[in-house]
């Protein structure tokens, strides 16, 4: 197959990158100086550079690429639907058979008291839009004192104002002098990092209570939602120990605070069921959902609204004044469908639960004997493993010895792309990917975590 942009050799693409593109999350100038990697082709769980190297893609993209590369069903669904109608807008007393089916499509494969979606174009513009929604549903109630959103720390939940504000990666905040008044900070259950000596469940306990000491400090009648990814992502894979959810439903019940999930990574199979939220039973009053909607092949996102709001917001006898251009993009929704259509069909999420997300974590805890390993942690088809200076005390690296940095580009130079936060290893690949990819991907991991410790043990 040819293709009509990939003919420039990569110096020349790198040095136009260089000289015209703004990326997100990067340091321009050290991009500069090693030039960027420039990437023509996927099919299944591989992408090809513009080099030539074949590489195992262990994130699935930004974790959204459930399906793999390269199914020509999504192309030809977005090709008709492109052809029928390309463009029309949800606004104004219209929609488009696209934006109805899938809004049906989402109730039926949503938890029961999910009836309604209000769809977005990103992850981030879904969590604004939450934002707005929270406020807009307390001050129906009569309750405009109620608008504090609670969040945690190592949170993310994307990067526009609100979204930001939300995220609890504190290095997004001060450049934008974030985050805006009425956004709090609970902690998070990362028992590894931060649960010292205690039992992991007691930590989890200790954690979610943190929660109830927020509210309790600022008062629940000024508090109006908690936000939570069932399982923190961008933040390192934490996985919370089993207490934690449970006791964090308990207190949004208890002081009537709205539970918003954040399901845009852990959504669409990644934890092994169709939602975090049910691998943890959560009960939450909005779903973010994005990522795993199309796949990533095209941008849409959708917000789930709960009965509790849904009901408020529909009752409400004025306009919602609020909406995006591109809210329900037929051409979006078409690929969305479709995609739905393919991980039902042939029972990807199914497989994803009872044997390629268990094998995967098996194979992965194999690696826990290595000497640099301090935990593997995971559910379904996502996972970290955290390095560390000392296993025993579960003691970090100093930052400034970049141990995880390291990591990642010795096992992306041994063809697999695999993701450091912090000094956590961080995997999520495409759902479809299969035992002997699994095989392929930990014999990699295992090798880039040798000439890593070597690395480290030589001082570099
Ligand atoms: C949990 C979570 N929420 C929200 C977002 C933001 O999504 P987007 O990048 O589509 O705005 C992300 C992106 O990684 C995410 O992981």
């Amino acid at each position: 197959m040819t293709f009509l942009t990939s003919n420039r050799p990569t110096a020349e693409w790198q040095a136009s990158d260089a000289a015209h593109h703004i990326h997100p999350f990067t340091d321009h100038s050290a991009l500069a100086k090693r030039g960027v990697r420039v990437i023509t082709r996927g099919d299944g769980v591989y992408l090809w550079d513009s080099d030539g190297n074949r590489i195992m893609d262990g994130m699935a993209g930004l974790w959204c690429v459930q399906v793999g590369y390269g199914r020509k069903e999504l192309a030809e669904a977005s090709y008709r639907a492109m052809q029928e109608l390309p463009y029309y807008n949800t606004f104004f007393q219209s929609t488009t058979p696209a934006a109805v089916t899938l809004s049906e499509k989402l109730a039926e494969i949503t938890p029961a008291p999910f009836k309604h979606t209000f769809f977005a174009n990103s992850g981030s513009e879904a969590n604004d839009t939450i934002a707005k929604m929270v406020r807009y549903y307390w001050n129906l109630q009569g309750k405009p004192e109620k608008k504090t959103i609670i969040s945690r720390d190592y949170a993310y939940h994307g990067v526009t104002m609100a979204a930001a504000s939300l995220s609890g990666l504190q290095p997004m905040h001060p450049q934008f002098d974030l985050p805006l008044p009425g956004f709090e900070h609970a902690d998070a259950p990362y028992w590894f990092a931060e649960g010292g000596d205690m039992d992991p469940e007691e930590f989890g306990l200790k954690a979610a209570r943190s929660l109830e000491d927020k509210i309790q400090a600022l008062g629940a009648d000024k508090v109006a939602a908690f936000i939570g990814e069932p399982v923190q992502g961008a933040g390192g894979v934490i996985v919370p120990p089993d207490s934690y959810w449970p006791e964090i439903q308990r207190i949004c019940r208890k002081y009537d605070i709205l539970l918003i999930a954040d399901e845009v990574i852990c959504g669409f199979g990644r934890t092994g069921n169709w939602w975090g939220s049910e691998t943890f039973g959560i009960e939450p009053d909005f779903m973010t959902l994005a990522k795993g909607l199309s796949s990533g092949y095209l941008p849409i996102s959708a917000v789930m609204v709960g009965k509790r709001v849904g009901d408020a917001m529909t009752a409400a006898d004025e306009e919602f004044v609020h909406g995006f251009t591109y809210s329900g993009h037929p051409v979006a929704a078409a690929v969305a469908l479709e995609n739905i259509r393919i991980l039902q069909e042939e029972g990807i999420i199914d497989r994803g639960r009872d044997e390629i997300g268990p094998y995967m974590q098996s194979r992965l805890r194999t690696l826990a004997d290595h000497p640099l390993v301090g935990e593997v942690r995971g559910v379904g088809l996502v996972a970290a493993i955290e390095l560390v200076e000392d296993k025993a005390a579960r003691k970090p690296y100093d930052p400034s010895r970049g141990a995880g940095v390291i990591c990642r580009d010795h096992s992306i130079a041994n063809g697999l792309i695999m993701r450091a936060v912090r000094d956590a290893m961080v995997l999520s690949p495409p759902l479809v990917i299969t035992k002997e990819q699994v095989d392929e991907m930990v014999g990699i991991v295992h090798k880039a975590l040798d000439l890593t410790a070597k690395d480290l043990a030589s001082g570099n």
